[in-house]
């Protein structure tokens, strides 16, 4: 039931904090992953792997964008992604002791499945589904299993299922990151600051979503807009993505995401006074290379909403409107920068009037082709 929110949506993106936690629950001791936090199987699994191939759809994709980011910086393992649909018809060749990985909060999505059915016979190491449903097609088929505890999600736009596919996608590269280590017990101050920081994730989501009412002022700025640019980089780039699908989904607005180093290499030619800008601009090495990317949109006229880190030292000025954010730590910035992005297009979305939780022409479950 909705309870006091207008829509299942709204209720879904406050429900985060919690499932956030949940989802963590019993899986960290105070500086590590616990072992069986992945299953006994995978213990013994995982020291195998020299490759991942993660395979979903929509939202849960984009959660497979940022992983790599993090499975190839922290575990040191090339990583691969691809969306279910392309995959599943095209030639692909099988590399030796890969893990295959299938994302999805229904478990059911067709593509997806025909996926890891193919993937069964391809040759691969073992198979993982991280998922919200227990009990799915998916999870059945599949060697090993990583449960997120969204708890139900009734609205099509996906919100609480994304982020905490986000968190056990961290986990399961921490647990990655463990087994390519040649003492598995030996401490790791990263992998200590890290559970140190998941520990507190909840806290700052909590935080992060009472900027609610600055995001809905902004809001206002796009009932009228046709377009909408989002821009991120490094392991925000596919933030900036699920921002853009978000828009589209729920506001039926046509939005675009690029990484912001694309910029001059054709959508700027976009850029005016009628194209918003959204930036994500959390604190790491990439901040100051989006800063000048942001100058190139302001350069053109073109109106910038960003979201930022204080020590961004990015500050509203004439035609920048920034929202600032609760610090993070960098690695989990990508949970935290999605929620003021899922934010704006509810409200986008609430001031056009569309059915937010029954998008025109979607299904919550894609059973077929
Ligand atoms: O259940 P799945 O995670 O496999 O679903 C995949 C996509 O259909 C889904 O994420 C879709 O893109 C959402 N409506 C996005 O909000």
């Amino acid at each position: 039931e909705k309870g006091d929110y207008k829509h299942f949506m709204l209720k879904e993106i406050y429900e985060q904090p919690a499932v956030l936690a949940a989802t963590l629950e019993g899986r960290l001791s105070a500086t590590r992953v616990l072992p069986q936090a992945l299953g006994t199987a995978a213990m013994e699994l995982l020291p195998q792997v020299r490759q991942v191939q993660i395979i979903a759809c929509g939202t849960s994709y984009h959660a497979g964008m940022v992983a790599r980011y993090w499975i190839e910086r922290l575990a040191g393992i090339p990583c691969q992604v691809e969306v279910a649909s392309e995959y599943r018809y095209r030639e692909v060749v099988v590399t030796e002791q890969t893990l295959f990985v299938t994302l999805s909060q229904s478990g059911e999505t067709a593509d997806t499945l025909a996926a890891l059915r193919f993937a069964k016979t391809a040759g691969y190491l073992a198979s993982l589904a991280i998922c919200n449903v227990p009990g799915s097609s998916l999870v059945r088929e599949s060697d090993l299993s990583l449960m997120t505890q969204a708890g139900p999600e009734i609205g099509v736009a996906s919100t609480k299922a994304f982020t905490t596919q986000l968190t056990a996608l961290l986990l399961f590269t921490l647990a990655l990151r463990r087994a390519g280590h040649q003492q598995p017990d030996q401490e790791d101050p990263l992998e200590a600051e890290l559970v140190q920081a998941l520990r507190g994730l909840p806290r700052i989501a909590e935080q992060t979503l009472k900027l609610d009412e600055a995001i809905q002022e902004l809001s206002e700025d796009f009932a009228e807009k046709h377009h909408a640019l989002f821009l991120g980089r490094g392991s925000h780039f596919p933030i900036a993505l699920e921002g853009a699908l978000k828009l589209k989904e729920i506001s039926y607005i046509h939005a675009e995401a690029y990484p912001a180093g694309e910029l001059k290499h054709g959508p700027l030619a976009l850029v005016d006074k009628e194209m918003p800008v959204i930036a994500v601009a959390p604190k790491d090495d990439l901040v100051d290379k989006l800063k000048s990317n942001l100058q190139e949109v302001r350069a053109r006229g073109g109106e910038l909403y960003v979201f930022a880190d204080p020590y961004t030292l990015l500050e509203p000025e004439e035609g920048m409107k920034v929202i600032h954010l609760p610090e993070v730590n960098e690695v989990l910035a990508p949970i935290i920068y999605t929620l003021p992005l899922q934010l704006l297009s509810y409200h986008v979305a609430l001031i056009k009037g569309t059915d937010v939780d029954q998008p025109r022409n979607l299904a919550k479950s894609v059973t077929v082709e």
